[in-house]
């Protein structure tokens, strides 16, 4: 305790050493099948990160910029519903703009941000750390599409998870769900998630988000085969590649490819790789929800929908979540994790 009587804030890194998946063999599993596709982890090297950066700033994709004016224009009601002295758990390492007006509107006690990349992990949340100084971070190192056990620091307190930036989209639907139960799981009964959900709209405006007039999307796209000549010693031409992005109104999600211009072979990490001409990557899925849609999608995984703010032109939607579901109780590292797992046992048995 501070001589003022406040408990001193911390800082420390709650280390699940998530299990390295095997990139090699992951690649080539995705372009040996049928229909071929690359894993959108890979979007992401340096280079990727700082053109998804670019993305957010494009006139086209309005995704980021109108999540972002939802936060910002509800931050007293977003205060309000969530409360005071939550746990903030934010799926992702919560480096962006979005974080730090949550952090900024609600005040939580303690903040976790979770992610698979220790590195980026612990610089974003060090910053974090350094730009509140009234607020506990206790950074989690743990692959996030499955449940994982929270620091010792959040017991006791209300569990609050921050899913924002439509991710949730980028999951196929019944995938979505069960990402949904596990968020159920570690939040708990009565915890809660704030998720951010790009909304069906026109296919034009989906269209022009995807591909962009300055390129930036399409070298986006593109450099993931650079990413993988570099990681797999792979030997993509980026000439032969073309970016494409459209939606698919039938299925509700916009789809990104990378189509290859020519028959050709090529070299991944010792393994021909032979494409037509035309046949295309799968690079990634963007599903886009009617609220309606995406309430269904997360009753499923005990999720009832308590609040929503939207924009103007009902593009975007963030939506408050509160699991009303009884199975688990999010677990918490030690003693309590053994314990939740003897309640479950012991519902689960009756
Ligand atoms: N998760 C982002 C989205 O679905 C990723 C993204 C934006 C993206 N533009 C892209 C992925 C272009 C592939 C190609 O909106």
């Amino acid at each position: 305790m501070s001589p003022s009587g406040q408990r001193a804030r911390q800082f420390r890194l709650h280390d699940l050493r998530p299990r390295r998946p095997d990139a090699r063999a992951e690649v080539l599993a995705g372009l040996s099948r049928q229909t071929k596709a690359v894993p959108p982890k890979f979007f992401y090297d340096a280079a990727g990160s700082r053109l998804f950066d670019a993305i957010t700033r494009l006139p086209e994709y309005y995704l980021t910029r109108v999540e972002t004016g939802i936060l910002r224009a509800n931050r007293a009601a977003l205060a309000k519903a969530v409360g005071a002295d939550v746990c903030l758990i934010e799926y992702g390492s919560g480096s962006s703009v979005k974080s730090r007006l949550l952090l900024e509107s609600c005040r939580p006690a303690l903040y976790v941000p979770v992610d698979i990349s220790l590195e980026h992990l612990l610089a974003s949340a060090r910053g974090i750390f350094e730009e509140f100084d009234w607020l506990s971070v206790c950074p989690a190192c743990a692959d996030y599409s499955r449940p994982f056990t929270l620091p010792a620091a959040a017991q006791g307190l209300p569990r609050m998870g921050f899913f924002p930036g439509s991710s949730i989209g980028n999951f196929e639907p019944a995938r979505a769900a069960s990402f949904l139960a596990g968020v159920a799981e570690v939040v708990g009964p009565r915890g809660r998630l704030i998720v951010g959900v790009d909304l069906k709209k026109d296919a034009d405006v989906l269209d022009a988000a995807y591909n962009d007039a300055a390129g930036t999307t399409r070298a986006f796209n593109l450099n993931m085969l650079s990413h993988l000549n570099h990681a797999l010693g792979a030997n993509f031409q980026l000439d032969q590649f073309e970016h494409v992005a459209a939606y698919n109104e039938g299925d509700g999600r916009v789809e990104m490819h990378l189509k290859s211009v020519t028959a050709q072979t090529v070299r991944v990490d010792g393994a021909d790789i032979a494409f037509r001409a035309g046949e295309r990557i799968h690079t990634e899925n963007s599903y886009k929800y009617a609220p309606e849609e995406f309430f269904a999608l997360a009753a499923e995984a005990g999720f009832v929908p308590r609040e929503r703010w939207q924009d103007a032109r009902g593009y975007f939607m963030v939506a408050l979540l509160e699991n009303a579901g009884v199975e688990g109780r999010g677990r918490l590292d030690g003693s309590a994790a053994a314990e939740t797992e003897a309640a479950r046992a012991a519902a689960d048995g009756g």
